[in-house]
Parts: C-alpha cells; sequence; structure tokens
C-alpha cells in the first residue's frame, strides 16, 4: 500500500535545481524521514507535495491524488506542520485549534470532540486554555502537532519538527511522533537535518543533497553499507596527506579529513587499529585521542557526499570519501 509516489519530482528556482529528479515511494504507515544539509531540498519537497508550490517537471500521488491535477484531494489527506512556526500567540491552545477547525469548515459537534481528542494525544489538555505565548517551544510544536491533526489526515508532514528545541524537549517530540504513529496508523514524512532524529523515528531514510537522492534505505542498512567500524583520529600535523595515503590501502573504505579529525570506515577495526597509529606517528602526525565506534548516519552521509551534514551549503567540503562524489559548491 502506497502513500506517496513521486517520478522525476523537480523544481527549480531561476537557475537553481532545488529539487533534481526526485523518485521515491512511502508505504501506508510508515514513518519516512528526509535527512540532508541546510538547503538540500527538504522543505521544497514539502511545500511540493503538499500543493503549496507546483513542481517544475515530474509527477508526484499521495493517496492517489495527483498534486497537481487534484490539489483538494491531496489537501484532504494531508496535515503539515511548517518549518517556520504558525501559531497565534495571543490565542489561547484551544483557540488555535478551534481557528483551524473553522477554516476547514467543521461542525461545532466534531469540533469539540476532536480538538479534545488531538489535545489528548499530545498530552496538551491541562494547557489548552493559557495563550501561546506562555508556552514553552516543546509546547508550541505539540500544539502546531494537535492542529495538523485535527482533520484526520491519512499522512503528516513534519518540517523540522524539533528544530531549535533543547535535547530533553526534542526526546519528547519523538515520543509524541512515534505513538501517533503506532496508535493511528498516520504516515509520516519529516524533514530534519539532526541525524540522531531521522536514525531514531525513521522507518525508512532519504537523504537528500543539492536536490538528489544520495541514498535511500532503513537507518541499519545506510549503516551497513560502511561495514563494519569507524576509527576516528584527533591529531595535529598533515592529517589530509595521512587520509590520503590510507585511502590507497585496500582495508579503508572511507578516510575524510576535517581539520584535526580523521575518520576511516572498515571493517575489523581493532585489528588494525595498531597499523593506523604506526601510519599516523610514519606521517608525523602528533595523535590527540583515537576512537573506534560503529558508524552514524554522519558517517553515512561523509561517505555519500564527501562532506559532513553540519557543513552548511556554500562552505567548502573538507573530506571526501571513496565512493562519495566530490562536490563541487561553486
Ligand atoms: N522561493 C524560493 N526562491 C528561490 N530559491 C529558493 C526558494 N525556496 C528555496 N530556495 C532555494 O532552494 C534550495 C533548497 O531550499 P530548501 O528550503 O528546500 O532546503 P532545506 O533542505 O529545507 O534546508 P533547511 O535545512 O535550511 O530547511 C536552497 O538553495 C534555497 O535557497
Ligand atoms: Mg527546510
Amino acid at each position: 500500500m502506497i502513500a506517496v509516489r513521486t517520478e522525476k519530482l523537480t523544481k527549480r528556482f531561476k537557475k537553481l535545481t532545488a529539487v533534481n529528479a526526485v523518485s521515491f515511494e512511502v508505504n501506508k504507515g510508515e514513518i519516512f524521514g528526509f535527512l540532508g544539509p541546510n538547503g538540500a531540498g527538504k522543505t521544497t519537497t514539502i511545500n511540493m507535495l503538499s500543493t503549496l508550490i507546483a513542481p517544475t517537471s515530474g509527477h508526484a500521488e499521495l493517496e492517489g491524488y495527483d498534486i497537481v491535477k487534484n490539489r483538494n484531494g491531496v489537501r484532504r489527506s494531508i496535515g503539515v506542520v511548517f518549518q517556520e512556526p504558525a501559531l497565534d500567540s495571543r490565542l489561547t491552545g484551544r483557540e488555535n485549534l478551534e481557528f483551524h477547525a473553522h477554516m476547514y469548515g467543521m461542525r461545532s459537534g466534531e469540533r469539540k470532540s476532536r480538538i479534545a481528542e488531538v489535545l489528548a494525544l499530545v498530552e496538551l489538555e491541562d494547557k489548552a486554555s493559557l495563550m501561546v505565548n506562555t508556552f514553552s517551544g516543546g509546547m508550541k510544536r505539540r500544539l502546531e502537532i494537535a492542529r495538523g491533526l485535527m482533520h484526520r489526515p491519512a499522512i503528516l508532514f513534519l518540517d523540522e519538527p524539533t528544530l531549535g528545541l533543547d535535547t530533553q524537549t526534542r526526546r519528547h517530540i519523538w515520543d509524541y511522533v512515534k505513538k501517533l504513529n503506532s496508535e493511528t496508523g498516520i504516515t509520516i514524512l519529516l524533514t530534519t537535518h539532526y541525524m540522531e532524529e531521522a536514525d531514531a523515528l525513521s522507518n525508512r531514510i532519504l537523504i537528500l543533497d543539492h536536490g538528489r537522492i544520495v541514498a535511500l534505505d532503513t537507518p541499519a542498512q545506510l549503516k551497513n553499507v560502511l561495514g563494519g567500524d569507524v576509527i576516528e583520529l584527533s591529531a595535529t600535523g598533515d592529517t589530509t596527506s595521512f587520509a590520503a595515503k590510507l585511502q590507497q590501502e585496500p582495508w579503508i573504505q572511507s578516510a575524510a579529513v576535517q581539520e584535526e579529525l580523521v575518520r576511516l570506515t572498515l571493517e575489523k577495526a581493532e585489528t588494525k587499529v595498531a597499523a593506523v597509529v604506526e601510519a599516523a606517528v610514519a606521517g608525523g602526525l602528533t595523535l590527540l585521542s583515537v576512537n573506534i565506534r560503529k558508524p552514524s548516519l554522519d558517517d553515512v552521509f561523509i561517505h555519500y557526499t564527501g562532506k559532513t551534514i553540519r557543513e552548511e551549503n556554500g562552505d567548502k567540503p573538507a573530506s571526501r570519501g571513496k565512493r562519495g562524489g566530490h562536490h563541487d559548491h561553486g
């Protein structure tokens, strides 16, 4: 059962191709994550799928409705929580929901019961009579999620649901999202540039970079691609030459450098640490630390794109992986 299907979906703004021939399918009931750095095209994709902007070319269907030919069908099927907060802070929590219900033409009886239902879902029943300007960031986000659920959409879009929230609040929001998905079976498309978030929530992750799909799989499979382990060295000296030299070794899958930090992906790292340290010393490096760990989604991103997800669009790429293409941002 397919909830969303896109085919070569493309959006150009003048010369910039923000979303470039993106094709994917989302299953019903899935939590599907869009992961990518700033400017990757996540919001633009969501904006096309939610019919806010028209694609330049390509197609997409949500719940069988075409995003261009049947926008009303699409709109009835979706709830959207925007990246930019969109609550009226001079109204109470409940009033914000009532306003939204009016816009959707909900009748009074249904309105009341739906509001009670969505408030319970995000555990804001007790706070609903307070003005939104007294809400914490996490409460506002939950209220926005509640609002997105008012008309019982089959699909919920969450664009950067925890942007700017502290770690603890972020984890709470993750719990609500998971609960919502498991209790109602709603399909969720979320965008994020937090790797842990994509990892914690998504059944599958689509990694976007410069408007293109660079990888699409389950978090576990994405990490498996990197083989066994990561050795991370922090060192002073010529880390670039050191990484370039190691890159030649058949047992190294990729070597990426960010200033003092060198990340190597390889199998059975514990059997190779000594050789890596020797090579570092022979290369004239002064080692500050060495650690072995399992790959994270950040490593996956580096592997495919040659840069970390934290480097904003326009930054100089400071590293490259063996299979990952070297990106020219110019
Ligand atoms: N209305 C617009 N006009 C021109 N360019 C735009 C417009 N909207 C987005 N862009 C550009 O398209 C690219 C993709 O932007 P988008 O907002 O989709 O990225 P994003 O992945 O959501 O990034 P972020 O993590 O910062 O939210 C960026 O280079 C952005 O500057
Ligand atoms: Mg965005």
